[in-house]
């Protein structure tokens, strides 16, 4: 089964051709051209956190290609009064073709994997949002061509899912990532290791920007470390994305943020409204790029770029 848990269950072609796929089926949308490639098809959205862009960004890709999702949130199904997750899985996955799941520890999408009968895919854990950063990455080659060789600097909390994604992109895509963040904040050692030299870590984020091609924030208080949020807010001061900071990546660099953003605490609003921000273009790319994931995930493999 073709799960997508994290960055390393795409391998290098699978991805490019992924890419392809993705940017195939957006230029589709726009010309008019209606899909079926999922016709029949029915995709669950658990969601144990928030979520608007990606429960909308999945629900709106399923219909699009002729399929179908259901949510179902943690707080209105019987998960809030105690079903085991290993019921729920074997049940949930019983009615669907695949499902993705946001969720607090990553154990739990692991347990949930461990019973599903279906695909499923990673829609945000405390260790990972590898969804968003594979459209970060289509992202930045719509903006700039190739990723590969690039530097990306990601300024503020380096241990959030955000970074971590990130990290663990690098290799594959074969970028350098430039983390600039507070000692206290960093990734876990074994997933810093795993990225080589693909990982540049400074606790200075001008240092950190300086020649970036690609400029990524994220909140510095992430869904479940609401009582943190006052001394993390204290720990990032200095880490805004703000227009001076900007001032020290390459010329032309672009920004990314995966919303939503705290305007005047991670990146300014001038910034995020600013002519480098990519912001919403990368909100947008959400659902062309996890178009072509679910087609991977449930029809097993990208489907090929075939033009009439
Ligand atoms: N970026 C992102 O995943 O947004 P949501 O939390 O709104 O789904
Ligand atoms: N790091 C943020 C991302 C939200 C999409 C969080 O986990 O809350």
């Amino acid at each position: 089964m073709r799960h997508f848990l994290r960055m390393t269950d795409l391998e290098r072609g699978e991805a490019r051709r992924l890419f392809a796929r993705a940017a195939q089926l957006k230029r589709r949308r726009r010309e008019g051209h209606l899909e079926d490639s999922l016709a029949g098809k029915t995709v669950v959205l658990l969601m144990e956190k928030a979520s608007t862009r990606t429960r909308l960004s999945f629900a709106a890709a399923a219909f699009q290609l002729g399929g179908h999702a259901i949510e179902l949130t943690a707080s209105t199904s019987q998960i809030a009064r105690g079903e085991p997750l290993s019921d729920t899985a074997r049940v949930v996955s019983s009615y669907s073709d695949a499902v993705v799941m946001r969720t607090t520890a990553d154990a739990r999408l692991e347990e949930f994997v461990r019973w599903s009968s279906v695909p499923v895919i990673n829609g945000l854990t405390d260790g990972g949002h590898p969804v968003q950063v594979l459209t970060d990455l289509f992202t930045v080659e719509e903006a700039l061509g190739a990723v590969s060789g690039r530097r990306i600097a990601f300024v503020g909390d380096g241990s959030g899912n955000m970074a971590r994604s990130f990290l663990e992109a690098a290799p594959l895509f074969d970028f350098t990532f430039q983390l600039g963040a507070p000692p206290q904040f960093r990734p876990p050692p074994a997933e810093a290791q795993a990225a080589g030299r693909h990982l540049v870590v400074t606790g200075d984020p001008r240092e950190a920007v300086a020649g970036a091609d690609v400029v990524v924030t994220d909140v510095w208080t992430s869904m479940g470390q609401e009582a943190e949020a006052a001394a993390r807010l204290k720990a990032f001061q200095g880490f805004t994305v703000d227009a001076a900071l900007l001032a020290g990546a390459r010329a032309g660099a672009v920004v990314l943020h995966c919303l939503p953003a705290h305007r005047g605490e991670e990146i300014s609003a001038e910034v995020l409204e600013g002519p480098q921000s990519r912001i919403f273009e990368e909100a947008e790319n959400r659902m062309h790029v996890q178009k072509a994931l679910l087609e991977h995930v449930i029809l097993g493999g990208v489907q090929d770029v075939i033009e009439a």
